[in-house]
């Protein structure tokens, strides 16, 4: 009975002492990116011609499609709450308008060009969970053509609360398993891409493929679910199942969602919706390109 009560007490010690050590790395984590969310960052200011012309607005709507620029904040970029849930906590997409709640009347090109280059807002506080470390690297001709299309979408009047970040994402985003703060992952001294190659291929397709390696990271052969609860993500390569896809059936696939083996896939997990808006070629290219990585 004594030795029973002895070993008790042990494994009550042992439990005790193991909460203790994870509330005090729970309290070093959040403090970290407390930190790292209010650091301040300066960037030489940039700025571009804005060519104003319709050709060029429609070139920026799609982009704007298929970029996700919609899907985060909102089909009139009024600013989205895209998760809110106790866990992970409230992640909130700006109003990019310049209505009630949304960017300053004087947002100007240069703002634009920082939050999309350098993952900042004008006051150099960190955007969180905006992918400027994809928008980053976008080339001149696109920067243009989202901006000039984003500058022209009507003023909407939509506030939206702050972002909170709930345990879950503070202890992933330390252990870098999700891209909270673009800026710290950025070059910040690549200068701006002159230009991208929009003919069909394998160039074009690598270039595209940067909206795929944030969840499909960034060799494109899948690997761990980009969120508990969220299946592990597909190899892309010619070791993948898309290796061994048609063309056509990858097209097909990235159109409805669903794979030649018949797998309904949910956009909640995979943004099925938004890849159906590519145009053919730009599938094509992705393909293309797929397959040329062993
Ligand atoms: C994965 C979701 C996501 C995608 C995709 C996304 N954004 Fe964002 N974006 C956000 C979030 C969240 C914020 C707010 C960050 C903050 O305030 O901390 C933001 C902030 C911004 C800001 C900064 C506004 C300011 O306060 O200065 C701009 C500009 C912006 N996004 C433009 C774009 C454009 C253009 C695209 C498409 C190329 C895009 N975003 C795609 C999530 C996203
Ligand atoms: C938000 C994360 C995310 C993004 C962005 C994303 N994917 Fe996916 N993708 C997934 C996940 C997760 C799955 C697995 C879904 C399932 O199993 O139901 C998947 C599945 C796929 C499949 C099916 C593969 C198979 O073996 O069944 C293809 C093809 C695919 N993605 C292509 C792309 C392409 C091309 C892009 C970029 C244009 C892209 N994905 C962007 C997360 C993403």
């Amino acid at each position: 009975m004594k030795a029973l009560v002895k070993i008790g007490k042990w494994i009550g010690g042992i439990v005790l002492s193991l909460a203790v050590i994870l509330l005090i790395a729970y309290f070093f984590i959040t403090n970290n990116i407390n930190q790292r969310t209010a650091t301040k960052h300066s960037f030489a200011t940039e700025t571009i011609d804005i060519p104003r012309d319709s050709s060029i607005v429609k070139r920026g709507e799609h982009l704007a499609v298929i970029k996700g620029c919609i899907e985060c904040h909102g089909e009139k970029l009024d600013g989205k709450i895209m998760m809110d849930d106790p866990a992970l906590g409230r992640l909130v997409a700006a109003n990019l308008t310049k209505g009630k709640g949304g960017l300053p009347a004087d947002y100007s090109t240069a703002d634009w060009l920082t939050a999309l280059r350098h993952g900042v807002d004008r006051n150099g506080r960190p955007l969180l969970f905006m992918p400027s470390h994809e928008t980053t690297l976008l080339s001149k001709q696109d920067l243009q053509a989202i901006i000039v299309y984003c500058q022209q979408v009507p003023a909407a009047d939509h506030v939206v609360p702050a972002s909170k970040l709930g345990p879950v994402v503070n202890v992933m985003a330390y252990l870098d398993k999700m891209p909270l703060l673009s800026v710290e992952k950025i070059d910040h001294k690549l200068p701006i891409v002159a230009s991208a190659d929009t003919t069909e291929g394998i160039a074009q397709g690598k270039y595209l493929s940067i909206s795929c390696s944030g969840c499909h990271k960034p060799t494109l052969k899948g690997g761990e679910p980009v969120a508990p609860g969220m299946p592990p993500v597909p190899d892309l390569t010619r070791t993948g199942h898309v290796g061994k896809w048609t063309q056509a059936q990858f097209i097909h696939t990235l159109r409805t969602g669903k794979t030649p083996s018949g797998h309904q896939i949910n956009n909640d997990n995979m943004p099925w919706k938004m890849t159906a808006q590519y145009s053919e070629k730009e599938l094509a290219s992705l393909y293309q390109y797929f397959q040329t990585i062993q």
